[in-house]
């Protein structure tokens, strides 16, 4: 009602107290300025705008302010997506190794997540995708993640196309997990929408923002696609907090201090870990059985490093080799396994603490490497 009310009518419709905070010591706004109303479920239409323009700035021209979905962190994004479009006994495909939240959402749903291999440098591998939507007819939604959690891997415009194709055709909604997006050192990772309007791109506040404590994420579409989404996000949170609204947009207004300095953060993490990470010769190592090896440089997106356990150890002893390393060798890493079954065999290392924490850890790590 409010949204297509003419200006000058007397709002007599939210619940929502309108008299003005205390100003006591406790609680005090600076100089009144600060709205604590719940504002519009579309969220405050200057965050809304720059998000656009930050998405357009990113190759996504056609995305307009209704385009835009602001929402409580990606993972809010994901879960209104997921309720509005994973149906229950269909399947939901992910990655596996990939973000744990995606089987669990799809489960909440009453569908059935299925996990689909990643190529060997964790990079997407669109024909094991593409199998796995053959194999599973009734499939309600795709998710891709690029960066990818855990495995640092990327993916190529052509296998992008091809996915998005595939998904348009049988009618299954492609949602791109794009949070990582802007946390490169060397050169921009693909977007889905260098190639194509089709599906929704999430981006989020928490990772090259710095910000994850304000729980402000983002989707970008297909008004029409979002729409069901907005609704379960409507009734999951009314819209994101307002004052998380206000520094998410003074944050995106820095885009271009914010995040040029967080890539040179990343820089000095991904130098470090070409001089102390436990795999010899620069190189680091992804994928399934023969340990693969890829030049680091290619790889220095994301923060997280993918790494496989020593050589001799047991995939099936993932876990206990993480605790072995956490209890003896006093380091915490999360076993592969946490990120499904295809991670065994592997330890995914963050990079996103200090530099000093870093490199003392992978200083920890080393002699179990050289053993
Ligand atoms: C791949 C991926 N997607 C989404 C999220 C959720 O991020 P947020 O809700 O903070 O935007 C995360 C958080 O770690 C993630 O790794």
């Amino acid at each position: 009602m409010a949204l297509g009310a003419p200006p000058d009518a007397v709002n007599l419709g939210l619940g929502e107290p309108g008299w003005p905070l205390p100003t006591g010591q406790a609680v005090r706004p600076d100089e009144g300025s600060v709205d604590l109303s719940y504002g519009p479920n579309t969220s405050d239409p200057a965050l809304v705008d720059a998000i656009a323009g930050y998405a357009q700035a990113r190759g996504a021209d056609t995305v307009g302010p209704d385009g835009v979905m602001v929402t409580a962190g990606s993972q809010a994004a994901l879960f209104a997506l997921f309720q509005a479009y994973a149906e229950p006994g269909s399947a939901v495909l992910a990655p596996d190794p990939g973000f744990v939240a995606y089987p669990t959402l799809a489960r909440l749903c009453g569908a059935t997540p299925v996990g689909y291999p990643l190529g060997p440098d964790g990079d997407l591998d669109a024909d094991a995708l593409l199998a796995a939507l053959c194999e599973h007819g009734h499939t309600s939604l795709v998710v891709l993640n690029h960066p990818a959690n855990p495995t640092g891997g990327l993916t190529s415009s052509g296998a992008l196309e091809r996915v998005a194709e595939a998904c348009a055709e049988r009618d299954v909604l492609l949602v791109s997990d794009e949070v990582y997006a802007e946390l490169w050192v060397d050169e921009p990772p693909a977007s889905l929408r260098d190639v194509t309007d089709v599906g929704v791109v999430l981006g989020s506040m928490s990772k090259a923002f710095g910000a994850p404590g304000l729980r402000i994420g983002w989707a970008t579409g297909d008004p029409e696609v979002l729409a069901p989404a907005r609704l379960v996000h409507n009734a999951m949170t009314t819209a994101p907090s307002r004052l998380s609204q206000r520094a998410a947009l003074a944050l995106l207004e820095a885009a271009g201090e914010v995040l040029p300095a967080a890539r040179e953060q990343l820089r000095l993490r991904w130098d470090a870990v070409a001089r102390l990470a436990p795999c010899a010769n620069g190189h680091r190592f992804l994928g399934d059985g023969p340990q693969k090896a890829r030049s680091r440089s290619a790889g220095r997106v994301g923060f997280y490093l993918w790494l496989p356990l020593p050589e001799g150890i047991d995939p099936d002893g993932t876990e206990a080799f993480a605790l072995r390393l956490r209890d003896e060798g006093r380091v915490t890493t999360i076993p592969g396994t946490a990120f499904g079954a295809r991670g065994s065999g592997f330890l995914r290392v963050s990079l996103g603490g200090p530099v000093e924490d870093l490199e003392e850890g992978l200083r920890r790590l080393a002699p179990w490497w050289k053993a």
